[in-house]
């Protein structure tokens, strides 16, 4: 119940209803349509779901206007200047930042998980020589479920909170053994007395024949990638997790729903179609002008890639952060830096275009991050897999916030029929 109402009337039937109006702490309130088919006999019509709220949460809010992104409250810019990764996970999974004798803790319980059962390596053996790792990834975390019978009820807090822990633990060591099955390279196992980042990297580029030492600046800008992918409340991906878990299905299957949805180019993908569109500038020899030209074309289906977003309206705070780590990264490390110039040549020219501005279209978040990512020496096809790593704990957050809200309940969306109407079965 709420002191504010909003009425929906139907003036064809003259039916009416008052709706609660629901409060948010920051943005729009909510109106409660639950018994509006009751009251109206109609159902709301929003493809995309752009103006549904389909849950309360009190994890990541995103004024798309501001171009602000806070998690718990705390803006990404001071998460990504003051915190780790794990103190961020923390963070999303709790609701308050650690102490330092509970960060410790927390660092330690990870690191206990980071191992996979010895089987999980025999599934690899059925991939293809060149299976995507998306595929690969989405296949193992499913598989996951198959090893941990022992903690799967969704109606069970301290199940939900050691999957959450395994989940975070496990994700970087199933994302590198992807890549070194790509490579044709010995899986390598975790090494429990590196950092999170640094152990991952261990993984991904080390090998028995040699010791890995990755640079500090590779760990830090890693660092903050990860930050800044960890939620972004309810995108497609998380959603996915939400719907396929409120269903009760175990988180592992649920994750897996999660990384499927992310693989897409309009969601995780977009880095990955980033690069390859810059690439294809470069090979080309394309101007900007008439790649922006052929972006407004609506004639063509091709689209800036990395640029618009479906909440930010201005720019997408986590692009800002990223355009800055490229910057240290390319100097320290080389990696691309004419793409580097080409992406921020194009985004100038964008940026003043009439076209993007009417429609507020401004770089996203993966405009910058593959060319991170390239300089970081990870091939393209891992990208969406290092997001997918990244936002794991989002996903997992929002599937426990889901289980502990006791408003939830099976997600079933309606819909508005236009097929055939009911007609006699053809007689033969
Ligand atoms: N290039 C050219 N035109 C665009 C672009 C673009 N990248 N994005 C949107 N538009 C146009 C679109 O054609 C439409 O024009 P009009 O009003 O004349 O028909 C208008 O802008 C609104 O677009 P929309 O498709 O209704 O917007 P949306 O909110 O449904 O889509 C989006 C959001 C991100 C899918 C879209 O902007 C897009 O396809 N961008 C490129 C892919 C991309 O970078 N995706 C990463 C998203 S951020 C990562 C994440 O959080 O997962």
């Amino acid at each position: 119940m709420s002191d504010r109402k909003v009425s929906i009337s139907d003036p064809q039937t003259g039916k009416q209803i008052d709706c609660d109006v629901f409060e948010a702490t920051h943005g729009s309130p909510a109106i409660d349509i639950s018994k509006i088919h009751a009251g109206t006999g109609c159902y709301t019509y929003d493809p995309g779901y752009g103006m549904t709220a389909s849950c309360r949460s009190k994890i990541t809010f995103i004024d798309g206007a501001k171009g602000e992104l806070l998690h718990r409250g705390y803006s990404i810019e001071d998460l990504t200047e003051n915190s780790s990764y794990l103190e961020v996970c923390y963070l999303l999974l709790n609701g308050e930042l650690p102490s330092d004798q509970g960060l410790t803790e927390f660092e330690g319980i990870i690191r206990n998980h980071t191992m996979v059962h010895e089987n999980i390596r025999s599934f690899f053996d059925g991939f293809r020589y060149d299976a995507h790792p998306m595929a690969m990834l989405s296949t193992t975390v499913a598989a996951l479920a198959s090893f941990y019978h022992d903690s799967t009820d969704v109606n069970n807090p301290e199940h939900r909170k050691i999957t959450a822990h395994r989940l975070i633990a496990k994700m970087p060591t199933l994302a590198a053994m992807c890549y070194k099955f790509h490579r044709g390279q010995p899986f390598m196992y975790p090494q429990n007395n590196l950092g999170y980042v640094e152990n991952f990297l261990h993984m991904m580029f080390g090998v028995p024949a040699e010791e890995y030492v990755p640079s500090p600046t590779a760990v830090k800008a890693l660092e903050t990638m990860l930050i800044l992918h960890a939620d972004h409340e309810q995108n497609a991906s998380t959603s996915t997790v939400r719907l396929a878990g409120s269903s009760g299905a175990n988180p592992f299957a649920s994750i897996s729903a999660g990384i499927a949805s992310l693989w897409g180019p309009a969601h995780g993908g977009a880095n990955e179609a980033v690069m390859n569109m810059l690439d294809a500038i470069v090979e080309s020899g394309e101007s900007i002008e008439s790649t922006i030209a052929r972006a407004k074309d609506k004639n063509d289906p091709f689209r800036l890639m990395g640029f618009g977003h479906r909440v930010y309206k201005n720019f997408d705070p986590r692009a800002r952060c990223i355009e800055k780590i490229c910057h240290d990264l390319l100097n320290e490390l080389g990696g691309d830096q004419p793409l580097f110039e080409l992406a921020r040549e194009l985004e100038q020219k964008t940026l003043a275009d009439d076209y993007f501005q009417e429609r507020k279209l401004y770089p996203n978040v993966d405009f910058y991050s593959g060319i991170i990512m390239r300089a970081l020496g990870i091939p393209m096809n891992m990208f969406t897999v290092m997001f997918a790593m990244a936002r794991t704990v989002g996903w997992i957050a929002h599937w426990s916030e889901m289980h502990e809200d006791p408003e939830f309940r099976i997600g079933r969306p309606r819909q508005l029929y236009v097929g055939a109407a009911r007609r006699p079965y053809p007689s033969k």
